[in-house]
């Protein structure tokens, strides 16, 4: 597993790492033995929500019921968790007292005393970044959350933030994966007039994070679209799944390997954010943490895709 030093932080993070957004249904054994197989693979960090589960904070406390981490356990990880989100409006809400009642109920639902990572979960149109700026300092001062972050955020956002906000947002987690990867192709085709991938829908945010040391967080890396089911093995992309199918024999890993490789191999250095409650496929999704993808194999996926370079 390929790690590296997460800017901003002095946290060694993995560059897959495990998402834990459907296990709200696993039974204890279950969620125990995904964890213990991704701590095997290499992934010590683990993507929670306030909002994961079938109630607030769900999924967070069917992970502390089922692992009953002891403090060493906790020291080994690294749990990030977001909030921001009022699934009953639905509306965002990045408002003071909101910030700061979520990281209490998720400290106390995770059963642990601090987040290594909490993220804004979805831009609120409404928000006042001095209030951020007072639930992250406080947060910070209390010893409750040691990093922060956003997700789903555009490079203006972020900019707005950062005038209050003086901790480093080390962290923007963003969906992307082959087939929906605007986040990457717009930049291949800027400036096509007739072109739909040329269209920007977040001006620029992976040069952006670049440019600024945030470590984009890659969700839903195997889903087709907006939560449409994967493409590995999906007779709608018969193309790329024989191109992820002949790289997955050539470099002798199953073919979700590939898939993940095609992020890990982008030089911004992200993070890969699995969602699978499988755990032979976090075992073979691991296995593409480090695949040296060459150029010609990485556009070779992207146009498979259906992404033109024009
Ligand atoms: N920041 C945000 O706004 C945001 C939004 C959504 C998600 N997230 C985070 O990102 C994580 C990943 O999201 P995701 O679950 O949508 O991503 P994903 O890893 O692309 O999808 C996983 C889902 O696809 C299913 N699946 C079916 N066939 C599969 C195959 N061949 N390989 C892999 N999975 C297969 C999995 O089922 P099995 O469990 O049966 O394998 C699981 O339900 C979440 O856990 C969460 O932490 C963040």
């Amino acid at each position: 597993m390929k790690t590296f030093t997460l800017p901003g932080t002095d946290l060694v993070v993995p560059n897959v790492v495990l998402g834990l957004m459907r296990i709200q249904e696993k039974t204890d054994d279950e969620v125990r033995e995904l964890v213990s197989v991704a701590r095997d693979s290499g992934i010590n960090f683990l993507d929670h929500a306030d909002v994961y589960g079938s109630a607030l904070h769900g999924c967070e406390r069917r992970f502390a019921e089922a692992l009953r981490l002891t403090p060493a356990d906790r020291a080994e990880l690294i749990i990030q968790t977001k909030c921001g989100i009022v699934p009953s409006g639905p509306y965002f809400d990045f408002s003071y007292e909101h910030i700061l009642s979520s990281v209490d109920a998720s400290l106390a639902a995770l059963e642990t005393d601090y987040i290594d990572i909490l993220l804004l979960h979805r831009p609120d149109a409404l928000v006042e970044p001095e209030e951020v700026a007072r639930a992250f300092d406080e947060l910070s001062a209390a010893g409750k959350v040691r990093a922060f972050g956003v997700s789903n955020q555009t490079p203006g956002q972020i900019e707005l933030l950062k005038r209050h906000v003086t901790q480093p947002l080390v962290a923007n987690q963003l969906q992307l994966s082959i087939t929906h990867a605007s986040l990457v192709a717009q930049g291949v085709a800027s400036n096509m007039a007739d072109l739909d991938q040329s269209i920007s829908r977040d001006n620029g945010i992976v040069d952006y994070c670049r440019l600024n040391d945030i470590t984009i967080q890659a969700w839903s890396p195997f889903q087709a679209g907006f939560f449409t089911g994967v493409f590995l093995g999906n007779p709608d992309y018969p193309e790329l799944n024989a191109v992820i199918d002949r790289l997955a024999a050539a470099y002798d890993v199953p073919p979700i390997a590939i898939a993940t490789a095609w992020i890990t191999r982008h030089p911004a250095q992200m993070q890969v954010v699995l969602g699978t409650t499988s755990p032979s496929r976090v075992q073979g999704a691991a296995l593409g943490s480090d695949i040296p993808l060459t150029r010609a194999e990485w556009y070779e996926l992207f146009r498979a895709a259906g992404h033109a370079v024009p």
